[in-house]
């Protein structure tokens, strides 16, 4: 039975994850050597396809560098300020340059600052790297202040000056990325500073930046074509999108999304047309979760559609509300609308294992979008908390009472009142287990993702969104599916019950 006739024979029964699995076929597919290129949007390429979600507790800019140094996407949330949201921009597009190593807006020191200060600002500005090179007052380098600096410095009353580096290496505008990590080794340099004709710093070669060019490694990076990560914000409706987008673009940012519990709406609409009207910047509009929906955002211009409601860990909208749609059944339906268009659909939310990501391709979508699987780890924003003696991050609804008493991208999100004894939440206020680095994560839910290809035979995406058909399953189907009737006694990084 094809996933066409399954989904019909399925009638007004709405599936979501746990309902369905794949079946396998005849397979000459190795999981290893799946091709997970995809893409968000109409003209922005994923080379994971691996989404964060728009969420002040999952994406801000240390987690938009890191997804997309594994070659995904993070959308930055709108619980930001507006300034603050395009500053983040910037961040994510100074972090590096894959293609030719060149930081051409390298954070500098002056040289009458104290290492104190120096150390307030890194920490205060949560830099994470501790290469300065430093300028007198007429803003002429004259030293650089390295890692080694720091940590042999034990009177942070010094000033620069006299802690720094004076025997500079450095090399001239135009210097090629090879040449600079050539005399890097030879002179045993981390940073070397490029001048131009009258001495003047005009950018900075990082040791880490060039040598993931050279391994190879800045290959799986997803980047813009000029080498800079790639990163997305998420925005509002009316005013609250004009005023992002402006500033967003003129940071650079990749892709706005528009951002609402419920998109197919007259004012979501309105706003689509009006930024394609005025900008030339991809749209990905959400969330909806039927197919006319994602019909009348496509027609008024949007360049990708993002489904998903109330299937969030976090969310209470289906309870609270009454709406939503499980979400296999959404995805099915509003991509093989969008198919029709070659519109991208994210699926977002309610992933809860990796399996769920080659299920929601299966059924059609071309990227996911994660709240929970991301939360928790060392680039979500949120510090660790020690509770009953485990680490945790928090991790909250973006409709959660806390997040729309805190802000107004919120309360805008869930269209609720300035007042807080007016305030109806659709969301809730959670601690998730501290998973460690966002890599290790990732190497799980591709392995994941990629073992589920290898069963179905497809060698990429389209061809696992293609050849995916599902079984409906039973409750103890799916019981069967978890570990059961043993007593798990080490803990696997992919897998804990009741997740
Ligand atoms: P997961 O399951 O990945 O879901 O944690 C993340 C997605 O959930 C949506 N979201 C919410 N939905 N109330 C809701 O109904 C909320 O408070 C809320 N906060 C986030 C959002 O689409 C996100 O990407």
């Amino acid at each position: 039975m094809s996933k066409k006739e399954f989904f019909r024979e399925m009638g007004r029964t709405a599936l979501t994850f746990d309902d369905v699995r794949l079946q396998t076929g005849y397979s000459r597919v190795p999981p290893q050597q799946v091709n997970l290129e995809s893409k968000f949007s109409r003209n922005i390429p994923l080379k994971i396809p691996l989404v964060s979600a728009a969420m002040d507790t999952v994406t801000e800019y240390q987690m938009a560098i890191a997804l997309a140094m594994e070659g995904g996407l993070g959308i930055l949330h709108r619980n930001l300020s507006k300034k603050e949201q395009a500053k983040q921009v910037a961040r994510v597009k100074n972090r590096l340059n894959a293609l030719n190593g060149l930081k051409d807006k390298p954070i500098t020191v002056q040289e009458e600052m104290t290492i104190e200060q120096i150390l307030q600002m890194k920490h205060r500005k949560d830099f994470h790297f501790d290469s300065f090179p430093v300028l007198d007052e007429n803003r002429k380098l004259v030293g650089i202040l390295t890692g080694n600096d720091f940590d042999l410095c034990d009177d942070y009353t010094l000033t620069a000056k006299a802690v720094m580096k004076t025997d500079l290496i450095t090399v001239p505008t135009g210097t090629p990325f090879e040449k600079a990590y050539e005399l890097m080794k030879k002179e045993s340099k981390k940073a070397i500073p490029i001048i131009n004709k009258t001495g003047e710093l005009v950018g900075l070669y990082v040791h880490k930046d060039l040598k993931a060019i050279k391994d190879g490694t800045a290959k799986k990076y997803n980047v813009d074509n000029k080498g800079n990560l790639r990163v997305g914000a998420a925005v509002g409706v009316g005013e609250d999108a004009f005023e992002r987008c402006e500033l967003l673009l003129q940071k650079g940012v990749d892709v706005i999304v528009i951002d609402t519990a419920h998109s197919d709406t007259l004012s979501a609409i309105q706003t689509v047309e009006e930024l394609k009207r005025k900008y030339s910047v991809d749209l990905v509009v959400g969330n909806i979760s039927q197919p006319e929906s994602a019909r009348r955002l496509i027609n008024a211009g949007a360049d990708g559609i993002k489904v998903g409601q109330g299937g969030g860990s976090i969310c209470t909208t289906r309870v609270v509300s009454g709406y939503g749609r499980p979400q296999v059944t959404a995805i099915y339906c509003c991509a093989e609308l969008a198919r029709q268009f070659d519109i991208p659909v994210c699926a977002d939310g309610g992933l809860r294992y990796s399996g769920d990501i080659p299920i929601a391709i299966g059924a059609g979508a071309h990227s996911v979008m994660m709240g929970k699987l991301f939360a928790g780890t060392d680039e979500a924003p949120e510090d660790i908390i020690y509770y009953q003696g485990r680490q945790w991050k928090k991790f909250r609804g973006m409709g959660s009472m806390s997040a729309m008493r805190e802000s107004k991208g919120s309360r805008d999100r869930y269209n609720q009142s300035e007042k807080e004894e007016d305030l109806v939440p659709e969301g809730v206020d959670t601690l998730v287990p501290y998973k460690g680095s966002l890599h290790a994560t990732i190497v799980q839910h591709l392995g994941g993702l990629r073992s589920g290809m290898g069963a179905v035979g497809a060698a990429n995406i389209e061809e696992l969104q293609q050849k995916a058909d599902f079984d409906r399953i039973t409750q103890s189907g799916q019981t069967e599916s978890h570990p059961h009737d043993v007593h798990i006694i080490e803990e696997a990084p992919n897998y804990s019950p009741g997740r």
